[in-house]
């Protein structure tokens, strides 16, 4: 009698099996994947680094998904918070801010406030029970066209895997709505040219609403 109480009392605890269920759904995706899903994913992308970088990749032919929608920024510092909630209202189904690197924003602190604005609408999404991985940013030189293409291609996976933003209207374009709500933050296509830095290189060509390399 006493040995089977004792065999009870050190039962061993089911945290391990518990942990090792967790792990298994954290890297399994969330919902079925929609070979046919293609993310709408809007990029608020600096004119200096980003949107640059995004040129040379169109110029080197670097592949990225067509579903990826630029609005160009003087600067990512310009971004909002309601900026970025607005884009995942809207229906896009993933965002991200791609800025200077740390340390060269042409503002001094743009692409940092950038980052912790995203950081706090990546929280607010959690705590609303939304997929706070739907946001992101990041940051590169404006000589890193491969890079920009790089991740163009692996956010837009982590979307792809997330599945449609639930809050998608039938019909209506994220996009345009983003770009209507953020006009007089963005560079628009006719200010490019005095925008551009002052130095040799051409001015950007390519539109707001540019994609990739065909
Ligand atoms: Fe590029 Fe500020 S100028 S992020």
């Amino acid at each position: 009698m006493a040995d089977e109480t004792n065999a009870a009392v050190e039962a061993p605890p089911q945290e391990a099996t518990v942990d090792a269920d967790a792990t298994a759904v954290e890297q399994e995706p969330r919902r079925p994947v929609d070979p046919d899903f293609e993310p709408e994913i809007i990029v608020f992308a600096c004119h200096y680094c980003a949107y640059a970088a995004a040129d040379l990749a169109g110029s080197l032919r670097l592949q990225y998904p067509a579903t990826i929608r630029i609005i160009k920024l003087p600067c990512t510092g310009k971004l909002e918070v309601i900026h970025l909630l607005h884009a995942i209202e809207s229906g896009a189904d993933g965002v991200y801010a791609a800025g200077c690197m740390e340390g060269e924003c042409h503002f001094l602190k743009g692409n940092l406030w950038a980052r912790k604005r995203v950081a706090l609408v990546k929280g607010l999404l959690a705590e609303v029970g939304a997929d706070p991985e739907r946001i992101e940013m990041y940051n590169m030189s404006s000589a890193d066209g491969p890079e920009f293409a790089r991740v163009a291609n692996e956010f837009t996976e982590r979307i792809r895997l997330l599945g449609p933003n639930p809050l998608r209207r039938h019909g209506v374009s994220p996009h345009s709505l983003v770009r209507d709500a953020v006009k007089h933050i963005a560079i628009a296509d006719e200010a490019a040219d005095s925008a551009a830095p002052p130095d040799d290189t051409p001015p950007p060509v390519a539109t707001s609403e540019k994609g990739p390399a065909e």
